[in-house]
């Protein structure tokens, strides 16, 4: 992978008493991406009271086991405590309290954040902003300033715009193409935007939600990485009916093969993270009823056919 131009394959990561974690994160991955501990909700429950034990957790695991961090997330609707959410703040006042926030987060992780999703999920599926506290109160600028405002605190960070359903090349990745012109109209940075690919691993690419065709998903990057940005995958997961089979399996490794050929297909796409590691643990079956099976591990943390099919995109 970083021979070929990459510099990570990564794992959202929670610390749990599961000692095969640690030893799968050491083999496989060099990168990891804290799957809640870093969040609004976790991180400042109460105005300006942070707390931040188990985020600190993450950040020295990550350091101790020398894995690039991909900090995860700064300005984002959900798990959002209810004080920010419904607080009635006018602009000003909001703007404030997202950089109280962004302050103390960046400047507390700067050097071991290789990356920041700044912004999460700001776009409806038609590709307009989605409805929100910041979006309702600020108006689309908030996209700017937040980027802005880690900018001010960290000078080196890699900062992110993170979104799902990027990958279909439609309306919303229109959309991500608009917020990177948007912030760049602003003459603020942004270094890339991050396609969570949260998608079924449908035998047909066209099925609606499947993990699309090669083609598509290189053009959807493309739609993005033509304005002069980087673009990574950020929580893949491939889901299927439940329970898996041996056919169910091996068309899932084909989708897995596929969004790892064509991340390496785009110059610059420069790297990929799954979404956890074993099935045991995925938030899919919570979600999507029926669904699960999602990983590379399946919930005994025997490697799965994902593995190799995903092994084999990679090495190309
Ligand atoms: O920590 C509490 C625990 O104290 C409580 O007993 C338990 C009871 O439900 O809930 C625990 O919190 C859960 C939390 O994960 C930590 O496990 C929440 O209920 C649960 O909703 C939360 O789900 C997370 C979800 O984001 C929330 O939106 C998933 O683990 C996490 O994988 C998921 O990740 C998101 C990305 O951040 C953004 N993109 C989509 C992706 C999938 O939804």
């Amino acid at each position: 992978m970083q021979k070929r131009g990459r510099s990570f394959i990564g794992a959202a990561v929670t610390l749990r008493d599961e000692p095969r974690e640690p030893e799968i994160i050491h083999q496989d991955f060099n990168s990891m991406t804290p799957e809640n501990a870093m969040k609004w909700e976790s991180t400042e429950p109460s105005r300006n009271n942070f707390t931040l034990t188990d985020a600190d957790r993450y950040a020295e695991f990550a350091k101790k086991n020398h894995l690039q961090l991909h900090c995860h997330t700064l300005v984002w609707h959900s798990q959002l405590p209810l004080w920010v959410s419904e607080g009635g703040f006018d602009n000003k006042t909001l703007i404030g309290v997202m950089e109280n926030h962004i302050k103390k987060l960046v400047t507390r992780y700067r050097g071991v954040c290789t990356r920041w999703d700044v912004v999460n999920e700001a776009l409806n599926e038609d590709g307009t902003y989605r409805k929100s506290v910041w979006y309702d109160t600020i108006g689309e600028s908030f996209i700017p300033i937040a980027f802005s405002l880690v900018r001010k605190y960290d000078k080196k960070v890699q900062l992110f715009y993170n979104d799902y359903n990027l990958e279909y090349n439609n309306e919303k990745t229109a959309g991500a193409k608009r917020i990177v012109k948007l912030i760049k109209s602003h003459g603020v940075e942004i270094d890339g935007v991050g396609y969570q690919a949260h998608l079924a691993s449908e035998a047909t690419p066209t099925a609606p939600g499947a993990a699309p065709d090669q083609k598509t998903l290189e053009a959807a990057f493309h739609a993005t990485a033509d304005e002069g940005v980087n673009v990574i995958y950020t929580e893949i997961d491939l889901r299927m009916n439940t329970p898996a089979t041996a056919d169910k399996l091996k068309v899932q490794a084909a989708a897995y093969e596929r969004v790892a050929k064509s991340c390496l297909a785009v110059k610059r796409c420069m790297g990929m993270t799954v979404w956890g590691i074993s099935d045991k643990y995925s938030w899919i079956p919570g979600v999507f009823t029926g669904e699960g099976a999602a990983l590379l591990w399946d919930e005994n943390y025997n490697k799965k056919p994902a593995y190799a099919g995903f092994l084999k995109g990679i090495r190309g």
